[in-house]
């Protein structure tokens, strides 16, 4: 028995949904800190590379395959050759069971320092209270101390908001919250901007943002790291584009779409820059310091620096409270973008009803992720991000490209595109699908093993690199077989594609 396909009210709603998707965490801290790391304006060039020639290519092919198979990552891998369907599983099961269960839990403290920064609770010295008081970092992975309360709390928050989305479907759950998230986080970044760019020293900043240092790019890992955050911020690989492609209509501007989805991701990246590098600014004048000095490591822009910089403004408890509220929502419309690619999967192959499973998914994830709550959180959330995202999705694009490109008719893929969208694509998309794309990938991966081997990860044993980060990996690819293997209990396999049903 297969219940009729939900489906998005507008094209508009399954836009923000794809944004909402799209713009997380990542926008806000991972890329400013990436652009500070890697010769400020000059970042801007490989991201804007790694967005034209992957990016967009990739989000237009995910959107094209749920589209045209009708189905979940899955179900439209096996539609393409039954035999990739495991790639589906693959996807959606280490997304949900690997970067969900630490995304919530980063969540989780930004909703902490939300709270914090109404009185500044975080201190005279942000850096020791982030690292020593409020996480407790453990001395290794294997000592996991005990679970940090605060943490736990917030996630309790997080999941359940999140498990309440999904739980209301498609319409009225996931377009609904978009619809209320998205302009909610333009408006909260807007005013976070114009706020920064007030502060004293914020002329400075942007000049770091803006000025670029052409000699850093020259190093490959610069080119390595602005590919892998195109892949992260497009949430490509995550077999959420095309679970929501899924739920489009048979006319859907498909190519439209993609560059949309893209260019608003990309550009509320670089606006919230803007805002990033301002503040840098000002804390480097109010500090005396060089700007690069500002800034130590990744997780410390948000939870370290930026605290820092609340406490020395003027007003800083407000600022402070709408930044964290900015990070919170651009994470939970993400973190509820990979609910829904693993519980649409599950629909699609066994027919279960959505409400029981979002609500047994929703608490196995959040008892997964209490272990990203204990005084070794930070260490195995580092660890299984690294593996995930390095390794993970990395592999899924290039099998992808792998699938579609070389398995399957592409041109055949590109007449339906071109069918249903506003703007045709040409040749030049087959070729970077079936060549450069799996290229870059595979360069990308070699490069990552070749570091991996030469040196441990972070400076992590062995041991635990091996049991958190490869086996996570490798654990979840063994349910992507099981659950590939697994007869189908629904019609969804036997109905034609867009393509053949013509
Ligand atoms: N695309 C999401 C982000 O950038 C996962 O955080």
């Amino acid at each position: 028995m297969t219940a009729p396909r939900e489906q998005w009210r507008s094209q508009f709603g399954f836009l923000l949904a794809a944004v909402g998707s799209a713009i997380g965490l990542g926008n806000i801290w991972r890329f400013s800190y990436l652009a500070h790391e890697h010769g400020g304006g000059a970042f801007l060039i490989p991201y804007l590379v790694a967005l034209l020639t992957a990016g967009i290519p990739l989000l237009i092919l995910e959107f094209a395959i749920g589209h045209e198979r009708i189905g979940s990552a899955p179900l439209a891998y096996a539609k393409l050759n039954r035999r990739w369907e495991w790639l589906g599983w693959w996807a959606v099961t280490f997304v949900m069971f690997g970067i969900v269960l630490y995304y919530s839990v980063v969540i989780a403290w930004c909703l902490n320092f939300f709270v914090l920064s109404f009185d500044l609770g975080w201190g005279d010295d942000p850096n020791a209270y982030f690292f020593q008081t409020f996480l407790d970092v453990s001395d290794s992975p294997a000592a996991l101390g005990e679970i940090r309360t605060p943490i736990l709390a917030a996630l309790v928050v997080v999941w359940a908001v999140s498990w309440a989305v999904v739980w209301r479907g498609v319409q009225r759950g996931i377009e609904l919250a978009n619809r209320i998230l998205m302009p909610t986080l333009l408006v909260l970044t807007i005013v976070l901007v114009g706020w920064a760019l007030t502060l004293d020293g914020a002329a400075e900043g942007l000049r770091a943002y803006v000025t670029p240092d052409f000699t850093k790019l020259g190093n490959p890992q610069v080119w390595i790291d602005a590919y892998s955050q195109i892949f992260f911020t497009l949430s490509l690989g995550f077999g959420i584009m095309i679970a929501y492609a899924s739920y489009l209509p048979e006319k859907a501007n498909l190519t439209g779409n993609a560059y949309l989805t893209a260019f608003i991701n990309s550009g509320y990246s670089l606006f919230a820059g803007v805002g990033v590098f301002a503040v840098l600014g000002f804390m480097a004048q109010s500090e005396g310091k060089p700007i690069a000095e500002v800034v130590s490591q990744s997780i410390g822009l948000a939870f370290v620096a930026y605290p820092r910089a609340i406490s020395l403004m003027p007003g800083g408890n407000l600022f402070g409270a709408v930044f964290f509220l900015c990070l919170v929502v651009a994470g939970l419309s993400s973190a509820i973008s990979i609910m829904e690619a693993f519980v649409s999967a599950l629909v699609d192959k066994f027919g279960f009803r959505r409400k029981p499973l979002v609500t047994l998914i929703s608490v196995l994830g959040f008892l997964g992720s209490i272990v990203f709550t204990t005084r070794a959180g930070l260490l195995w959330l580092d660890i299984v991000d690294h593996f995930v995202t390095h390794y993970g999705l990395v592999v899924v694009g290039i099998l992808e490209c792998f699938v579609v490109g070389w398995l399957f008719r592409l041109p055949q893929l590109r007449a339906h595109i071109n069918r249903v969208s506003r703007f045709s694509l040409g040749p030049w998309w087959d070729w970077l699908i079936k060549f450069f794309v799996p290229l870059v990938l595979i360069v990308i991966l070699v490069g990552d093993l070749y570091r991996e081997l030469r040196e441990p990860y972070g400076g992590y044993s062995w041991t635990a690199l091996i049991l958190i980060g490869r086996d996570w990996l490798l654990i979840t690819l063994a349910a992507a077989f099981v659950l590939a293997c697994r007869p189908w209990r629904t019609t969804q396999m036997t109905t034609a594609g867009r393509s053949e049903a013509r």
